[in-house]
């Protein structure tokens, strides 16, 4: 089995928007070759349909949502959140309703993100999958920033990027970390993990710290270790005691991956935090999201711009040989691979 020709296993869970994108506006999602039409109804209980109009094939996401039903915008025929069409205005009273149905997708909100589940109905029912549990986005002490990776490429060269640590090399401007050693790789069922020693340049410890976002000469390397975790599908890696990353799945297709990079910044070593009021604690949270925006932004645009080339020399056949010495790499693939088993 080619690695670059993997499909996802669709028994999981899948982030495919952030919660705040979705209102009572129809929004077109894309997740594995689906197109989805996601909106709000008046309870604010989010739905996920077909993004199909069975009359004529248009897309229901042009449409809007009229009293909990969605509304194409062609010729105005209504669906429930079932997927079943309820109104057609011009129907004669001669006329029934024509007996189409379109798919309806179990959808999730929770931790700031909307989850869809596309595998086997009989398999969640069993209630062993559920979404990632990201506690630090309702937490007060740790500090959020979202970056959205697009990428033209397919998912494994993602996570293998997210996975190999020594390409801290091409952050090196940004000093994100540095001088990253393997020291141990756990694999298990359903999760591939490597632990890294590495230095760090940002210490959270003192009120200023923040200012080490913006001023070099505040930074001071330091060793720390450097966790992360494939559990498929998503990623997770935590650096000392300061840093937390999430990244959320959600590929397109064989050759394109949406994913969100969610970093947190802990406040943990503040230890006289909760004794402020809580709605200040929720303000300062509130008001310094998004404060590592430039920094992840820069980042990801690296990032993507190696794992796009991977993609184009793996699709130029180029028939040359890859040289890996990283062992989380086939640690890595051996785990998709077997997600489809
Ligand atoms: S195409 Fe949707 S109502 Fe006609
Ligand atoms: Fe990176």
């Amino acid at each position: 089995m080619d690695i670059r020709t993997c499909e996802i296993n669709l028994n999981h869970w899948y982030a495919v928007a952030q919660s705040t994108e979705i209102t009572t506006k129809p929004l077109e999602v894309n997740l594995w070759y689906h197109s989805i039409v996601l909106y709000r109804d008046s309870k604010g209980k989010i739905h996920g349909l077909e993004n199909r109009c069975p009359h004529r094939q248009v897309k229901l996401s042009e449409g809007k949502v009229v009293e909990n039903f969605l509304e194409c915008a062609y010729h105005g025929w209504q669906f429930t959140q079932e997927g079943i069409c309820t109104f057609i205005p011009y129907l004669s009273e001669k006329q029934a309703l024509p007996k189409c149905k379109i798919d309806n997708y179990s959808v999730q909100e929770s931790d700031g993100f909307i989850w869809i589940f596309l595998g086997d109905k009989q398999w969640l029912e069993s209630g062993t999958v559920k979404p990632m549990s990201i506690p630090e986005w309702e937490h007060l002490n740790y500090i959020g920033t979202v970056s959205l990776i697009d990428c033209q490429a397919h998912f494994s060269f993602l996570i293998e990027n997210l996975m190999d640590m020594y390409h801290g090399h091409l952050h090196n401007n940004y000093q994100a970390w540095t001088e990253a050693k393997l020291k141990n790789l756990i694999t298990t069922e359903d999760e591939v993990e490597g632990l890294y020693e590495a230095k760090s340049y940002y210490k959270i410890d003192k009120i200023w710290s923040i200012s080490q976002l913006f001023f070099p000469r505040f930074r001071v390397l330091h060793p720390e270790s450097l966790m992360v975790s494939y559990g498929y599908p998503h990623w997770r890696s935590t650096l000392g005691k300061d840093f937390t990353i999430y990244c959320l799945l959600c590929p397109i297709n064989l050759t394109h991956t949406k994913a969100y990079l969610i970093h947190f910044t802990s406040l943990n070593a503040f230890h006289r935090l909760h004794k402020l009021p809580q709605w200040f604690r929720q303000f300062i949270k509130d008001k310094l999201f998004g404060t590592a925006q430039t920094m992840l932004d820069g980042l990801v645009k690296q990032d993507i711009m190696m794992i796009e080339q991977e993609q184009q020399a793996y699709a130029q056949q180029l028939k040359k040989p890859i040289y890996e010495i990283n062992p989380t790499i086939a640690a890595v693939q051996k785990m998709i691979k077997k997600q489809l088993e």
